[in-house]
């Protein structure tokens, strides 16, 4: 599982050397660090998005985003399968499995689907599927095909990806990156979703490729893109939102 860094006891200690104050943590200055990392963990220390996850036992400070989307668009409810695409460490999968009662009753009773993909190895979820593998391998699609027709027979309701490669430090390349990404989760959400079913997914700001946005409304009876107030203001990312699935020509 993997946790966010708590703050050493040490950081609370007086030190010999001087200290420099960001926020209200301050980190010794003797500490080999490289200057991102060392303004990542500071970051990390004084945002109080990691520290609520940490008292909520939410994976990742990611989990008050879906919360919020949801809060804002009603897409999360009990008996609906749910694909989240990119789910490592796995606070979405956390959020989206208490709003479906997943794992919450003997055997599932609730009814709820829900399947988590990611390339990255992930803590098991009680009731939750998961696949560790690239989402855009034929073989991955045909093993959540396999999943979705053996216990949602009537397909998906919601389709979440918070997939994002790696960043470059390059934007142009992140943003092809992301929005490769989100062309195929949108391609694998008109194979899968049910008619009325919901597209949630990252995109960089700029706000999604017109092509994407023309197909998206199309396919899609009402889109929106929202920034969750757990988004860092600083961060390009953004969320589109798409809901009402007119359903697959020829399905
Ligand atoms: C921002 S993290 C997701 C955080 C997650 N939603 C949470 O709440 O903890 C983005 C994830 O996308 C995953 N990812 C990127 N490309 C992927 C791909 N082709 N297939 C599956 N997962 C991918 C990464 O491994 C990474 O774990």
């Amino acid at each position: 599982m993997t946790r966010q860094p708590r703050p050493s006891k040490n950081t609370k200690k007086k030190s010999k050397g001087p200290q420099k104050k960001v926020g209200k943590t301050m980190l010794k200055d003797n500490q080999k660090r490289t200057e991102s990392s060392r303004k990542w963990l500071l970051r990390q220390l004084n945002d109080p998005y990691v520290t609520k996850a940490q008292q909520l036992g939410y994976r990742s400070r990611a989990a008050f985003k879906l919360l919020e989307i949801d809060a804002k668009y009603h897409f999360l409810k009990v008996g609906i399968t749910v694909i989240d695409l990119g789910a490592a460490p796995g606070g979405w999968t956390q959020v989206a499995a208490q709003k479906l009662k997943v794992g919450a009753s003997k055997g599932n009773a609730a009814g709820s689907h829900l399947i988590a993909v990611d390339l990255s190895d992930m803590t098991p979820l009680k009731d939750v599927t998961m696949f560790t593998a690239d989402f855009t391998e034929q073989s991955t699609i045909q093993a959540i095909l396999k999943d979705v027709a053996t216990k949602s027979a009537g397909g998906v309701d919601v389709i979440l990806s918070d997939m994002a490669a790696p960043a470059s430090g390059m934007t142009d390349v992140d943003h092809i990156r992301i929005m490769n990404l989100v062309e195929a989760a949108y391609e694998f959400a008109c194979l899968v979703l049910k008619p009325g079913g919901t597209f949630v997914a990252k995109v960089l700001q700029g706000g999604t490729e017109a092509t994407l946005l023309t197909r998206l409304k199309k396919s899609f009876a009402k889109v929106n893109h929202f920034k969750p107030p757990a988004s860092r203001k600083d961060s390009a990312e953004v969320y589109v939102v798409a809901q009402g699935f007119r359903g697959s020509p020829g399905k």
